[in-house]
Order: C-alpha cells, then structure tokens, then sequence
C-alpha cells in the first residue's frame, strides 16, 4: 500500500481558519476569568483587611508581645478599616505606662517605636540601641538652661565619664562610724571568742538576709534612715542592693556592751533616741531606789565614773532625788560621751540632752544608674571594693570606678566576649517613680480573634 503523501498545503486546509471566532466554554472561561480574579483578589484584601493584617509582611513581634500576633491592631490602629503601618505612642500608652524620660528638660521625646524596635525576632525590646540615647546625650542639650549632666556622652568604652560621687567633691554622707580595716582583722574579739568576720556578715542582699551572725537576741529594730531611701529604688531590681546596716542586726550582738551603763542592771540601755534612753534610766533608776532601801549608802562603782567628766570626789546624795540625778547623769555620761559616741556623731546643743546625727548610711548610691550585685556574684567583693580591707574612715568612698566595669562591659559586648556596654544595661531611660497602674482593657477571647 502506498503511504499517503501529506503535503503542507493539504493540511493547512483542513484548519477551520474561523475557528477563534466561534464561541467556546473555554473561551468563555478565559474572559470571565481574567475579569474574576483580580475582582475575588480585591475582596479577599479588602475582608482581610477588615479582619486581620496577617496579609502585609512584617518580622515575627517581640517575644513579649507574640501573644497579639493574631490581633495587629492593638497597635496597628486601624481607621475606617485600613492598616496603618505607622504607630503612634497612645497605642503602646493603652498597655504601657512608661513615663517619659525628663520631661520637664527634654527638647523633645522620641516615639516609642524608634526605640523599641518590633518586628525583629525574639529580641529583648527594652534593650535599645545607644544611637537611641546619643541622639541626645552625645550633645546634650536640655529645653531650659545648660545640663547639669556630663553633656558628651557618645558611648561607653572611651567617653563615659567617671561616677560623680568618685570625681574630686564627692562625699559619703554616712555619718556612723566605722573602721572596715579594725573588723576585718583576724582574731577579733567576738560574743564567743575570737572571730574573722567577712563582708556577708554585715552586708547581704535585701531579701536574702538569713540570719545575722550578730544581731541582738532581743532588741526591736530602729527604724533605719538612709540617704538613698527605697523610693529611689525600682521594685523590681531592690532585691540586688545591700540590705541597709542596723545596730540591731549586724553590730549588736558584739557591741551591746557599749550600751550597757551601770552592771547592777542586767539590762542595757534601748538604742534608741536620747530622749528614749533618758526615760528608760529614769524608770529603772526609780525601780531600783523603790526595791533598794539601803541604794543611798551604795558606793559608786568606780567604772562608771567616765574620766575627766567630774568634779571628785562625787557629792554624797542625802535624798531619793539627788540620788536619781546623780545615777542617771553618770550613766547619761557613759553613753553619750563614749558608748554612742563609738559609732554615733553627738550634737550637743543648749537643750539638756545631746542628739544623735543622722546615721545617713546611703542604702543605694549611684541613683542615676541602676546596678545588680545578684549578677555578679561570681566575682569576691573586693575584686571591686579593693580599697574596703584597708579603709579605716567612714568617710572613705569604695566604690568601683567606671575603669573597673569596662574590664567586662564593652560597647559591642558579646561580639567583642564582653559583657554588653550598652546604655540601656545599666541605665533606665523611664522616669518609673511616675508610673500609674494600667487598668485592664481586654477579654481572653478578644485576643484571639481571627487573622
Ligand atoms: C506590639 C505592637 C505591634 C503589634 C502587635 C504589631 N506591630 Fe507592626 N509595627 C509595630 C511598630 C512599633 C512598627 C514601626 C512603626 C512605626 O515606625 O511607626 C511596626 C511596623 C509594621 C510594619 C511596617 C514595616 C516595618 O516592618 O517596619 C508592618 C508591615 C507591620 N508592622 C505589620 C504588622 C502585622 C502584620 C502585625 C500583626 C501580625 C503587626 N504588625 C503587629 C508594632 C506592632
Ligand atoms: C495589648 C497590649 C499591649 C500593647 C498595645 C503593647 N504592649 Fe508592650 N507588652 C505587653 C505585655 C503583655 C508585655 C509583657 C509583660 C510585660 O513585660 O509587661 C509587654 C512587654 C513590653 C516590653 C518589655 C519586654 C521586652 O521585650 O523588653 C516593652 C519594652 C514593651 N512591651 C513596649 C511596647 C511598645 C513600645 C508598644 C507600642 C509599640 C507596646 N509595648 C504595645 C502588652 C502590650
Ligand atoms: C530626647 C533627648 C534624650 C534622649 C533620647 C535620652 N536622654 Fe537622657 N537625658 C536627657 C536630658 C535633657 C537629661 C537631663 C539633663 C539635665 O537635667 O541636665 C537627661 C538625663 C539623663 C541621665 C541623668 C539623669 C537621670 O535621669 O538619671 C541619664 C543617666 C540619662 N539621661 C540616660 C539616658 C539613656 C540611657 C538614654 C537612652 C535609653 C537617654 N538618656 C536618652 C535627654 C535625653
Ligand atoms: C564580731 C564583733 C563585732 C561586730 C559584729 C561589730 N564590731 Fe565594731 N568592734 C568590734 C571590736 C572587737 C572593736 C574594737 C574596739 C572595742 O573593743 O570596742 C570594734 C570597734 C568598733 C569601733 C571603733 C573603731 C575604731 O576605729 O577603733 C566602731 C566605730 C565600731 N566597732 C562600729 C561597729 C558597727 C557600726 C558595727 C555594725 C555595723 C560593728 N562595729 C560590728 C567588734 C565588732
Ligand atoms: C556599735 C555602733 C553603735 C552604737 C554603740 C550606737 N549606735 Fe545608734 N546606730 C548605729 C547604726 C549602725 C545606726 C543606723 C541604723 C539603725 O538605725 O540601726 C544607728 C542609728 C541610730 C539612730 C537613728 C539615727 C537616724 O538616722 O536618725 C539613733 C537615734 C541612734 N542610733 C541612737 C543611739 C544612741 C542613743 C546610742 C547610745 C545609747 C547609740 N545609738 C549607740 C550604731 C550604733
Ligand atoms: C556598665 C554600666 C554603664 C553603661 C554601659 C553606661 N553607663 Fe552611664 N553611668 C553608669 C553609672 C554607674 C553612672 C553613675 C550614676 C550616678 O552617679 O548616679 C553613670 C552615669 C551616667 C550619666 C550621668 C553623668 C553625670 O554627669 O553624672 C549619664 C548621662 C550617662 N551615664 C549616660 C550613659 C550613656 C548615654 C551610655 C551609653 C553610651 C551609658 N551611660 C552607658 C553606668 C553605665
Ligand atoms: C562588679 C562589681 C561589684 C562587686 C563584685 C560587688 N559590688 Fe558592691 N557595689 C558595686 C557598685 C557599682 C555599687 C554601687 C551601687 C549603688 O548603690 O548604686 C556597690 C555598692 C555596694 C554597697 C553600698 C550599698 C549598696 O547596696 O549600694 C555595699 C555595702 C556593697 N556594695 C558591698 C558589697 C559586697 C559585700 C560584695 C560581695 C558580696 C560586693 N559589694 C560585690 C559593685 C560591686
Ligand atoms: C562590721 C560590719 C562590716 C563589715 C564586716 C564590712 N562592712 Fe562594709 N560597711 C559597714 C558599714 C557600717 C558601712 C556604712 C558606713 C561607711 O560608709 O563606712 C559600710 C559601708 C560599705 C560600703 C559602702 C560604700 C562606702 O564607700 O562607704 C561598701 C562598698 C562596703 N561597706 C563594702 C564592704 C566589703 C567589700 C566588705 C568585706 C571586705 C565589708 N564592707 C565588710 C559595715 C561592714
Ligand atoms: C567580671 C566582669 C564584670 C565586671 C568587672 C562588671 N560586670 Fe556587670 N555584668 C557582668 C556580667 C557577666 C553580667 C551579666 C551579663 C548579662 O546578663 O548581660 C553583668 C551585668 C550587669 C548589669 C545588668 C544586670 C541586670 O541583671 O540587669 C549591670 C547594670 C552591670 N553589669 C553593671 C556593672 C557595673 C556598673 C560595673 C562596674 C562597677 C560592672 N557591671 C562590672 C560582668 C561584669
Ligand atoms: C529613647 C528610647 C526610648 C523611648 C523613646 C521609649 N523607651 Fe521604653 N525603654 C527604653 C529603655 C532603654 C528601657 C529599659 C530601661 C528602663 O526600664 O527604663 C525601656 C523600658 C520600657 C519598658 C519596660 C520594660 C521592662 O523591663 O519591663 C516598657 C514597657 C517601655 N519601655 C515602653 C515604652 C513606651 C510605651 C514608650 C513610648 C511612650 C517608650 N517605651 C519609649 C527606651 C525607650
């Protein structure tokens, strides 16, 4: 059989050459699609709009704020149902209070946005970048008047200054007593012998105190005034400062005997205010001539007689009221020229008794930056305080310097195997003490709603 020759020509006649005009499902398809998808593009954009914002791209959020990952518009406020990419600080205020940072001497204060970047992963948002602080404080500048503030700060490692209370004027305002080099020598006479006594034994952490060594068995706690008074201090991080120095609970159990004024009495006198002690003698005094009918002829003990405070030999009482005046002006003597004055500055003044100057002991001092012994209890506690074991004044500042921190602290920090030197490590940039209470606006339901 002969194969049958297809030439071009012969199959090009037998295309329907009206074939594209003729009507078709599938050309119909064609048009009504082309007209349909982009139409079901826009209302399915429109109802996500109204819904969700799921549809625009962003980073993850903040690990603190994933939780609203469903409900963008909790901060993306939306009008008339259209995403903002833009938002504004009232939004972040609905659940923040974060008062700004001196508002009375700012120029200007920066959105929060600018500073706690969202949309970068599982970042820590309060930890800011330094441009975020030296847009202003590289050349500072303040709405009224000139800084008081060191005005060059442009970053840790170089340009940081040194602490204020270290420059030359800076002063401890405590204003007790005390030698750290005579109590941490060895062998110090203790209440059972001689000890060696560590830093913890008078300085923990608030909130970690145990018990102290040497507290008083029993004696009610003065109430302590300190210069740097808890105010001052955000809740949160209190934990990592010392506890404040009581007689009660670390001096007490070795030095009660400088309170004690006459050994007929078991008792020693209250630590308390002159007035306190000066009632306290009287009643015991009048208990004893009451309970003692031959008190009058009792000789004085020679060791109460505190040396070169008295015309001797002493007058001898002839009444129950010039016996009261003489026991207690000696025992007033023993306590307020030696026994407080050990530890206590005594104001004399013209009032009969002297008062007692205000202990003053700064519970927290560096208030312009925040600090946590807790994270760094790996190192001992002169690998900072150096000059504590030889110090021999109150007056004597031992705080690290700033020269010391920047043997860790870096500005690149983990890049550079440092500690971070950022700002915002040591710094607050809140004004916390005006922080109000946020009511509540949000039901558990409210927000999960649908993307
Ligand atoms: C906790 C608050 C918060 C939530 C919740 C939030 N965002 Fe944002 N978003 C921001 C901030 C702040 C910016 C920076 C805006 C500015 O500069 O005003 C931003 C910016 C954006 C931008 C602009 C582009 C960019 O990345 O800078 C887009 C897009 C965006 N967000 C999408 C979303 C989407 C989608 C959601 C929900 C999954 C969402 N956001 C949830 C706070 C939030
Ligand atoms: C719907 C409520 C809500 C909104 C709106 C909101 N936050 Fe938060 N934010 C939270 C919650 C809840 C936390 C976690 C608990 C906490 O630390 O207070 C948090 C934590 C934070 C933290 C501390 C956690 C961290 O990672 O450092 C910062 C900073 C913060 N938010 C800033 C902002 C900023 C800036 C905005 C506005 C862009 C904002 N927030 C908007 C609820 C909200
Ligand atoms: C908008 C400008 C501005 C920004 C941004 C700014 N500051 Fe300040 N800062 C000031 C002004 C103004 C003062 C007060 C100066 C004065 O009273 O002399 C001040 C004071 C301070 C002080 C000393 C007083 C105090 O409050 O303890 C510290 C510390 C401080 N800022 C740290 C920071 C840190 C850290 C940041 C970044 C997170 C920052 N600042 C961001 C303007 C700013
Ligand atoms: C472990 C016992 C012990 C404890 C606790 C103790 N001291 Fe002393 N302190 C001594 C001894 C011992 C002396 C030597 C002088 C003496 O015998 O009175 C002394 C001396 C002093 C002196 C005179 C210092 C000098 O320059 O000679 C002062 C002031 C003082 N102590 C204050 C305090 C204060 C304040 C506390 C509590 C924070 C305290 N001490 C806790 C044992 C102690
Ligand atoms: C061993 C040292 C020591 C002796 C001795 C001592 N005190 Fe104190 N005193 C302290 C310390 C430490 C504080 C500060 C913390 C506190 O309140 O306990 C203090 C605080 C005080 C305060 C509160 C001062 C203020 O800040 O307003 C008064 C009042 C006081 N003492 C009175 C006395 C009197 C009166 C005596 C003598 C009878 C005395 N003290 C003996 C160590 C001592
Ligand atoms: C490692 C901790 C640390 C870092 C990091 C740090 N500071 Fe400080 N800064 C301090 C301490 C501590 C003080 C002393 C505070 C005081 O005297 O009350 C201080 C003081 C200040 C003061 C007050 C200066 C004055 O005149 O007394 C300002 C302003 C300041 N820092 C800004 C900054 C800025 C801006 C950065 C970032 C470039 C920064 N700090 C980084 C710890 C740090
Ligand atoms: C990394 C250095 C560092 C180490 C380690 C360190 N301190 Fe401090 N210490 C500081 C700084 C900084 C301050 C100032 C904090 C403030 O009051 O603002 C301070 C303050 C203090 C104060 C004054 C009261 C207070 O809480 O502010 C006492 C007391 C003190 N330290 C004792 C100790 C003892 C005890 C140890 C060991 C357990 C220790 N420190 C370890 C750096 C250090
Ligand atoms: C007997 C109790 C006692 C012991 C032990 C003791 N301290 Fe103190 N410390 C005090 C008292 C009281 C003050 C407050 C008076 C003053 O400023 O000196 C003080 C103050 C301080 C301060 C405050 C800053 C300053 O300049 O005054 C530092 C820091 C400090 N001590 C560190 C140490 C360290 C570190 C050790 C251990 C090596 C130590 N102390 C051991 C009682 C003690
Ligand atoms: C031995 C190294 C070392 C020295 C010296 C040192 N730090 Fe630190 N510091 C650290 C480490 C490690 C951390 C914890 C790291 C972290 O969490 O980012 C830290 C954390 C901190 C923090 C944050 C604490 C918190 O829990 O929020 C502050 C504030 C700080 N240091 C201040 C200081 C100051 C001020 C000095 C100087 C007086 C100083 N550091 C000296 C190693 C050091
Ligand atoms: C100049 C930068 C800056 C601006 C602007 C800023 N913050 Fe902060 N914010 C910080 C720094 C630094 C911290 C961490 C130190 C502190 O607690 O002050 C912080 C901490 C916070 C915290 C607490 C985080 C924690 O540890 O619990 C919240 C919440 C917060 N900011 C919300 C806001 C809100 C809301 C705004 C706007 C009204 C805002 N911030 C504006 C820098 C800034």
């Amino acid at each position: 059989m002969l194969r049958r020759i297809r030439t071009t020509k012969k199959l090009a006649k037998r295309m329907d050459l009206q074939y594209f005009t003729q009507p078709h499902p599938f050309r119909s398809w064609r048009l009504w699609l082309s007209v349909l998808v982009p139409v079901v593009a826009v209302v399915w954009f429109a109802a996500l709009r109204a819904h969700g914002q799921k549809v625009y791209s962003s980073g993850p959020l903040s690990k603190s704020h994933a939780v609203f990952a469903k409900r963008c518009d909790v901060c993306h406020v939306t009008t008339l149902g259209f995403f903002r990419a833009k938002v504004s600080d009232s939004a972040c205020l609905k659940c923040h209070d974060a008062p700004a940072h001196q508002i009375d001497r700012v120029a200007f204060t920066p959105a929060c946005g600018s500073c706690h970047l969202e949309h970068k992963g599982s970042l820590r948002l309060a930890s800011t970048a330094d441009s975020s602080c030296t847009q202003c404080h590289a050349d500072l500048h303040t709405r009224t008047g000139s800084p008081q503030y060191v005005r060059e700060i442009s970053d840790f490692d170089n340009e940081h200054p040194e602490f204020a209370v270290l420059r030359p004027g800076g002063k401890d305002p405590g204003q007790v007593k005390l030698n750290h080099y005579a109590h941490l020598r060895p062998n110090l006479p203790g209440p059972d012998g001689p000890v060696q006594m560590d830093c913890q034994d008078c300085h923990r952490l608030t909130g970690m105190e145990g018990n102290w060594p040497y507290a008083a068995q029993t004696m009610p706690p003065l109430k302590p005034v300190t210069a740097g008074a808890s105010a001052d201090m955000r809740p949160s991080r209190s934990r990592d400062y010392m506890s404040p120095i009581l007689y009660a609970t670390q001096c007490a159990g070795c030095h009660v005997k400088d309170l004690q004024f006459d050994k007929r009495f078991e008792q020693s006198a209250p630590h308390d205010k002159p007035e306190v002690v000066q009632a306290f003698l009287l009643q015991k005094y009048s208990e004893y001539f009451a309970s003692h009918p031959g008190a009058l002829s009792e000789p004085v003990a020679p060791e109460r007689i505190l040396p070169g405070k008295f015309k001797l030999p002493l007058p001898v009482p002839h009444n129950r009221q010039e016996w009261m005046d003489q026991q207690v002006m000696l025992a007033d003597r023993l306590l307020f020229d030696k026994g407080c004055k050990l530890c206590h500055v005594m104001i004399e003044t013209n009032a009969p008794l002297p008062t007692v100057a205000p202990s003053s002991i700064p519970a927290r001092w560096l208030l312009h930056a925040d600090f946590s012994h807790n994270s760094h209890r790996l190192l001992t506690c002169v690998a900072c305080h150096n000059r504590t074991p030889e110090s021999r004044e109150t007056a004597d500042i031992l705080l690290p310097g700033v020269a010391s921190c920047r043997s860790c602290h870096q500005e690149r920090g983990p890049k550079q195997d440092a500690a971070s030197g950022n700002c915002s490590e040591c710094h607050s940039y809140h004004d916390w003490k005006r922080e109000q209470p946020i009511k509540g606006k949000y039901l558990i339901p409210q927000l999960q709603a649908a993307r």
